[in-house]
């Protein structure tokens, strides 16, 4: 998957492995969903600020008030760019003219108040500040942004709170002021607990600033606290993987994600697969590892509740990622930020210094749309919904009949009343599976 301005098909893995596109399944951390089909896409930008499928004052209309309503915001900054990551961040270096990581806060938050002229007031259920590395900003303008979230749209009672942070870009006093300004849980980029596995994914942490990170953040007070773990990395072997989920279990998360290291076209390390530096694993390895991790989180009191996810029970499920899966409306804040309201899709412009532009001139970051038809949407919400353990509805799965027989009988799925769940046989064949269901 690529991490360009519009929407990409998913590049489908022939055996294997639960969708390793190395962040939500099916959706990129900036809310995208790939595999989408550009069907009713609309060109253009509207220059003017207005968009597309809204009313001329600029409302959106068609998304009852009260269907679940989320936020994304990218902070596209990064200390280091980890040679495997195509994720829209920047480095100091890489960032240039025209936008800078102090004007960010202020910018996004002009973004927040066109977001709001558009929806109106409507509570906002979780809030989801991912990148890039978040927690590159001073935690003030974290919880800057947020208040104007609150402000302008409103916070539902109980809204969950997010920040992505790199454990090497965080300390105890700016853990407590995110915790005090209002975010709820928070995301590590730990990876792993092998220190040449983490030099081959080129972080910046060592393992042994995990622990530390997760003590000042449990001390400021977060109670849902969630680690990112990534498997087949070039040299792991199953030992050191098994490592690192028992030290991920140690750690006693909420919730863990866990996804195969995907090659990204163009990145320095695609560079380095292609001239055979390193190694990727076959699927076999990395369908081991997947059950290795389903083991042993799962014995440790962490349930799958989506194939790269697991949690301690349903209170620490991610909302925010549930909403994507769900296929419900959320509003993307950020360069390249990724929208969907009222079947309406749209993406931001992916520079900074663009989107810095753009709404410095009072004008709408919004670089592309299209409006997703009913088949389309149908499609995704199986490619989607499959991939969690409450299943997809039979409603929505277009191989009803022998061809679902035909799966059920191979113990690929179990279908339930009204839903189709994939078994665990079927989750390590999930790409396959899920292209026969829709
Ligand atoms: C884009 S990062 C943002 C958060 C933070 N900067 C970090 O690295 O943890 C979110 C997650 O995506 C993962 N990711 C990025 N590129 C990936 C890839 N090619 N394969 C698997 N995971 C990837 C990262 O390792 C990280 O856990
Ligand atoms: S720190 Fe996170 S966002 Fe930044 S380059 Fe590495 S994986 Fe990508």
């Amino acid at each position: 998957m690529s991490n360009d301005e519009g929407p990409d098909a998913s590049s489908v893995r022939p055996l294997v492995v639960p969708a390793a596109d190395g962040r939500i399944d099916g959706t990129a951390a900036d809310g995208r969903i790939d595999g989408t089909a550009a069907d009713g896409r609309i060109d253009g930008t509207a220059a003017d600020g207005r968009i597309d499928g809204t009313a001329a004052d600029g409302r959106i209309d068609g998304s009852a008030a009260d269907d679940p309503f989320g936020v994304y915001v990218h902070v596209p900054f990064c200390s280091v760019r980890c040679g495997y990551c195509d994720f829209n961040t920047y480095t100091a270096d890489e960032l240039g003219e025209g936008a800078t990581r102090a004007s960010f806060a202020d910018t996004a938050i002009a973004e927040v108040h066109r977001m709001a002229e558009a929806v109106g007031p409507r509570p906002v259920e979780t809030v989801f500040f991912g990148g890039g590395t978040p927690t590159q900003l001073p935690a003030e303008d974290l919880v800057r942004i947020l208040g104007a979230v609150d402000d302008t749209l409103g916070l539902a009672p109980g809204a969950e709170v997010t920040t992505e942070a790199n454990p090497d870009s965080v300390d105890a006093t700016g853990l407590r002021i995110l915790r005090e300004g209002g975010f709820t849980r928070i995301s590590f980029g730990v990876q792993s607990a092998v220190r040449h596995v983490l030099a081959t994914l080129e972080r910046t942490h060592d393992p042994e600033r995990v622990p530390q990170a997760v003590r000042w953040a449990r001390e400021a007070g977060f109670d849902q606290l969630s680690i990112d773990l990534i498997y087949g990395t070039p040299g792991e072997s199953l030992q050191d993987w098994e490592h690192t989920l028992d030290q991920a279990v140690a750690l006693e998360p909420d919730h863990v994600s866990a996804y195969a290291l995907i090659v990204e076209d163009g990145t320095a390390f695609a560079r380095k697969v292609r001239r055979g530096e390193v190694t990727m694993p076959d699927d076999d390895e990395t369908a081991e590892k997947y059950l290795l991790a389903d083991e042993r989180l799962g014995a440790a009191g962490l349930g799958w509740y989506e194939l790269s996810n697991w949690a301690r029970d349903e209170s620490a499920h991610c909302r925010h990622n549930l909403l994507y899966w769900r296929s419900d409306d959320w509003w993307g804040i950020g360069p390249g930020a990724h929208s969907h309201v009222a079947g309406r899709r749209w993406w931001n412009v992916k520079h900074p210094a663009a989107y810095a532009g753009r709404l410095a001139a009072g004008r709408s970051p919004e670089l592309d749309a299209e409006v997703v038809d009913d088949a389309t949407q149908r499609m995704e919400q199986v490619m989607l919904r499959s991939r969690l353990r409450e299943g997809v509805p039979t409603s929505l799965v277009a191989s009803r009949g022998s061809a679902l027989a035909d799966l059920e009988r191979r113990g690929l799925v179990d279908v339930d009343l009204d839903r189709v769940v994939l078994t665990l046989e079927g989750r390590l064949l999930a790409d396959a599976v899920v292209r026969d269901l829709t």
